[in-house]
């Protein structure tokens, strides 16, 4: 039974399925460039069997997400054991794999185009020079997609990642004498000596516990400043899973930043209330006394 591609509906989105009317339903990455070719019976049966676990999975998130959630902290916990790696870093090398956030320009949403980050380019350069900043860290620093036409002048860069191959990627594509990529868990690593630490569009993806852990390790830092995404309308900030997005307003509860020194606007072209406010490290309620 050949597979014609006019045959093949692509659903995209989560589960990455497509239906051929002929066969059954096939992952597409398996089905990439295969017009023509007859599946093997071993082929359908394992296809089919991931079909069913797909539903599976649908059904148990729809009608009992707490089971569904437990489950899938149970297999994370697994593979972070067994692979040694943390679960933050097997979440975000799966969004990066699976291409999650995946814009025209860059992996990192098209909150990372050029257009988008054109006021806050301008803003960081101004900033740098203003106080003089000899080192900043830049975490995470995602693909390096915009930062790459800031004008740092003479500040040294470094970017940090808790996914490993875009840290590879970086270097291999962008390290220079002042500019380096190391693999770094802005809840975790202990962060580098710098003068300011920049962390752009990642708080929103946490869920409000690590949030506290990454202000936390930030705050242990030497840094004078911290510059991160806020979205100043927000006035609650809600709980998430890892991964997922959700506005943020560091200057609510459970945070209560005081009052930033800067703010930059940062129209993604989604939300007209999100910016790039930098605090002084010392106003940092953190860690909590
Ligand atoms: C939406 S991208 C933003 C990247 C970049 N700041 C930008 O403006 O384009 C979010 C990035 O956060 C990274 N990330 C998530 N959790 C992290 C953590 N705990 N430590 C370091 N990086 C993390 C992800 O791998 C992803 O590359």
């Amino acid at each position: 039974m050949a597979i014609a591609r006019r045959n093949v509906r692509d659903f995209g989105g989560k589960n990455k399925y497509v239906y051929c009317r002929d066969v059954q339903f096939l992952p597409a990455s398996l089905n990439k460039g295969q017009a023509g070719n007859v599946p093997t019976a071993q082929y359908i049966r394992i296809v089919t069997q991931l079909s069913i676990l797909s539903q599976f999975k649908e059904y148990l998130s729809q009608h009992q997400p707490s089971l569904y959630r437990g489950a899938k902290d149970a297999s994370l916990a697994l593979q972070s054991l067994l692979t040694r790696r943390s679960v933050q870093e097997i979440v975000f090398t799966r969004i990066y794999r699976g291409g999650g956030w995946k814009a025209e320009e860059t992996a990192s949403g098209v909150g990372s185009s050029l257009v988008n980050t054109a006021n806050i380019r301008n803003r960081l350069e101004t900033f740098l020079k203003k106080y003089s900043i000899q080192t900043l860290l830049d975490i995470p620093c995602g693909d390096f997609h915009w930062m790459q036409h800031v004008d740092v002048g003479r500040t040294k860069y470094i970017g940090g990642e808790i996914v490993r191959g875009l840290v590879d990627r970086n270097n291999r594509l962008y390290r220079s004498e002042n500019r380096s990529f190391l693999h770094f868990d802005i809840l975790t690593s202990r962060l580098p000596e710098v003068d300011a630490i920049l962390c752009r569009d990642c708080l929103s993806h946490l869920p409000l516990q690590d949030i506290v852990r990454a202000l936390e390790n930030i705050r242990t830092s030497t840094a004078a400043f911290l510059i991160t995404s806020t979205y100043l309308e927000c006035t609650e900030n809600q709980d998430i899973s890892m991964g997922k997005f959700r506005r943020i307003n560091l200057m609510r509860e459970p945070f209560f930043l005081s009052a930033p020194v800067e703010t930059w606007e940062d129209f993604d072209g989604q939300y007209a209330d999100k910016v790039l406010a930098v605090w002084k490290l010392t106003d940092l309620p953190f860690p909590a006394s």
